[in-house]
């Protein structure tokens, strides 16, 4: 398998999908530039195995159109639409050999029987399994079935590639591994890439720009750092990253910034949605990475005073969970190890937040 020369695009326009009273996709319309890797990030429920089939021609929408490369393929079946598709659960054959397997497309194609060998040789090799040909599936483990399920998919050459949370029954330093592999082949190859996952910190190392879903809608499609910096909703806000999250009441407001008050406390950020007006509820988020222990009779503590209940000791970094008289509790990040030690258990602190990095969004 060569570099590819040419990379295609996919566009979904006003797509509606609905199983009954069920709707699985309602109105979304989503661009993938040629050569992009793009995540649907979302809840399980939220529509993205739909939105995968409906590309792939497994499922016909009720309404909208898919182009890929500029034209429609509403019409066209699964097999001509050029598409490689690693399922949410790997569907291989279980009577076929690794390297039948991972030839099926081929033959499907009526593809020459000697260029089939050269390309699933190829394909297995790309997934560092060039070994295994004439094993069965049941042989293998969960990971390397996943990497035949893969090089089924790329040995047709798609224009695009689809996989449906294609990591979710491997284990975390497997995961790892295959993230960075599949990157580095999506990359050499540079195939256009449609990736499902419901594993944010998955969606957030792996993608180019990810699409959040919630309800069969796309919430917000921006760069993995647009996303976890800028949140268009409360939802994507507590969707991606740690976040804390207060009830809390406009109380003024100019072009730019708002004042809330927070239990007895008044603070003042930018304006982070354009729906806000004066006396409205709302919902303040806050990073634990944007909050600082401070003495707790600090004129620096904007949030006020509290006492420490609980270390989380997370390798990199300790959570400390500091609780207000009203018990709310804050998580606060502490970067190193010494948190454990300068903040007893118990001890009365004052916590100052980073408001320029606070987000704010009507209650819903
Ligand atoms: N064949 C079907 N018949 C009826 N309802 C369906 C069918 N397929 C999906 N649904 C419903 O459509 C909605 C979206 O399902 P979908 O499989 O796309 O979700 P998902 O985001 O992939 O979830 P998960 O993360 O659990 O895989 C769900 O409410 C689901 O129950
Ligand atoms: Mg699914």
């Amino acid at each position: 398998m060569t570099q590819t020369t040419e990379s295609f695009s996919v566009s979904v326009a006003n797509v509606r999908k609905a199983y009954g009273t069920t709707t699985a996709l309602d109105d979304v319309s989503l661009t993938v530039q040629a050569g992009e890797f793009l995540t649907l990030l979302g809840p399980s429920g939220c529509g993205k195995t739909t939105l995968l089939n409906l590309i792939a021609g497994f499922v016909q929408p009720d309404q909208g159109s898919i182009c890929i490369d500029g034209e429609s393929v509403n019409e066209l079946p699964p097999y001509r639409r050029s598409i490689g598709m690693v399922f949410q659960h790997y569907a291989l054959f279980p009577h076929m050999s690794v390297a039948d397997n991972v030839g099926f497309g081929l033959k499907m194609h009526q593809v020459p029987k000697s260029e089939i060998a050269v390309r699933v040789k190829a394909a297995l090799e790309m997934v560092r399994l060039g070994q295994l040909g004439e094993r069965r599936p049941r042989e293998l483990s969960g990971g390397q079935q996943q990497r035949i399920a893969l090089a089924r998919a790329l040995v047709i050459n798609p224009k695009v590639v689809l996989l449906d949370e294609p990591f979710s029954a491997i284990d975390k330093n497997l995961r790892a591994e295959m993230q960075v592999e599949l990157k580095q082949i999506q990359q050499r190859l540079g195939i256009t890439t449609i990736f499902v996952t419901h594993d944010q910190s998955e969606a957030l190392s792996l993608s180019d720009r990810i699409a959040v879903m919630s309800n069969g809608q796309i919430e917000q499609l921006s760069a993995p750092a647009d996303l976890y910096r800028h949140p268009a909703s409360s939802f994507v806000a507590s969707f991606i990253g740690d976040i804390n999250r207060f009830p809390c009441v406009i109380k003024a407001r100019t072009e730019t910034t708002c004042t809330v008050a927070m239990a007895d406390t008044l603070l003042t950020l930018p304006i982070t949605h354009p729906a806000l007006s004066i006396g409205a509820a709302a919902l303040l988020f806050i990073r634990p990475e944007e909050l600082t222990l401070v003495p707790s009779h600090s004129d620096a503590a904007n949030l006020g005073t509290g006492q420490v209940d609980t270390h989380v000791y997370q390798g990199t970094h300790v959570d400390v969970y500091v609780r207000f008289a009203d018990a709310r509790v804050l998580r606060v990040r502490h970067p190193g190890w010494q948190a454990t030690s300068l903040f007893a258990l118990g001890q009365a602190v004052g916590v100052q937040a980073n408001l320029q990095q606070a987000f704010i969004f009507p209650a819903r």
